[in-house]
């Protein structure tokens, strides 16, 4: 057995004695919803939910390359809404920075394309954006990357952007359904094997590749779920901590076991 206990103490303890110095943190939207953010798959307030208004076939269809080949509108309309630049990091992605500062963390894989992780200031080094994000753009024709400032400009006066050299469709470099993940997430995906802890939050693990990245620790690799609900099987090894519940207030009470809670909330006031 790696951990003394399955409970928060029990995880604390094995951060304190200095038996994890290589965690590997993975995200999903739930990291952000306090930030205002929805997440994708909560029942009444996830964004799956609450796509009536933009008339699509199926929810996912807002993602789907194909579809936004026909039909870029929805998407924009949803980019007007979650482009970066409004929302502020929630105290869950300071902690991930804290493991950071305290040269704990190995990488960061999130599927989140807010950005806010690189705003708490992890480095870009350590971040594994597996469904890619707002920070770059291009064509979906002749590839040629597109200016930032153009895109912005575009987005708020809800205008679909089109590129300058041959007039296709733009669009951000997030990972839509029918596409590749980049190549930064096949170069890191044996890193968990590596870690000795694995902190897995705010995902529901359902899309994969990245659903699968928690399996891909060592078997006696302590891994934590800090999540509103059970998701991807955690819980069913051995050394598996669950703390359910709101993210944020799980990583304070990890925090506060570990004796860094006033640290954490101070770099978070930041
Ligand atoms: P989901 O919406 O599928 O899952 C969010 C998870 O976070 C759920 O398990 C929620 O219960 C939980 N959650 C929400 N708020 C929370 C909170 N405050 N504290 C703790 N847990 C909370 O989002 P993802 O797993 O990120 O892909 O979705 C994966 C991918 O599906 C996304 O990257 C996106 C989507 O289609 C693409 O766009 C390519």
């Amino acid at each position: 057995q790696t951990l003394t206990s399955r409970t928060l103490e029990g995880l604390a303890e094995y951060i304190k004695s200095g038996k994890a110095s290589r965690i590997v943190v993975m995200t999903g939207a739930g990291i952000s919803t306090s930030a205002g953010i929805p997440d994708f798959r909560s029942p009444e307030t996830g964004l799956y939910a609450n796509l009536a208004r933009l008339n699509l076939p199926y929810a996912e269809a807002v993602f789907d390359i194909s579809f936004f080949r026909e039909n870029p509108e929805p998407f924009y309309t949803l980019a007007h809404e979650l482009y970066p630049g409004k929302y502020r990091p929630t105290i869950t992605h300071s902690f991930i920075r804290l493991l950071h500062d305290k040269g704990l963390l190995l990488t960061l894989f999130t599927q989140n394309i807010d950005c806010l992780e690189r705003e708490a200031g992890v480095p870009d080094d350590k971040i594994v954006e597996a469904h890619g994000s707002f920070a770059r753009q291009s064509c979906i024709e002749c590839k040629q990357p597109y200016p930032e400032d153009d895109i912005k400009r575009h987005i708020a006066a809800k205008e679909i952007p089109r590129c300058h050299h041959c007039k296709g469709l733009v669009k951000p470099e997030i990972v839509f359904f029918g596409e590749q993940l980049p190549q930064a997430f096949f170069e890191n995906r044996t890193l968990p094997m590596h870690s000795d802890l694995c902190i897995v939050m705010g995902t529901s693990l359902t899309v994969q590749p990245f659903a699968s990245l928690p399996g891909a620790t060592r078997e006696r690799t302590p891994r934590v779920l800090i999540n509103k609900e059970r998701v991807g099987g955690l819980g069913n090894s051995a050394d598996d901590v669950l703390l359910l519940g709101d993210c944020d207030d799980g990583v304070k009470r990890l925090a506060e076991a570990c004796g860094w809670l006033e640290e954490l909330e101070k770099l978070w006031a930041e």
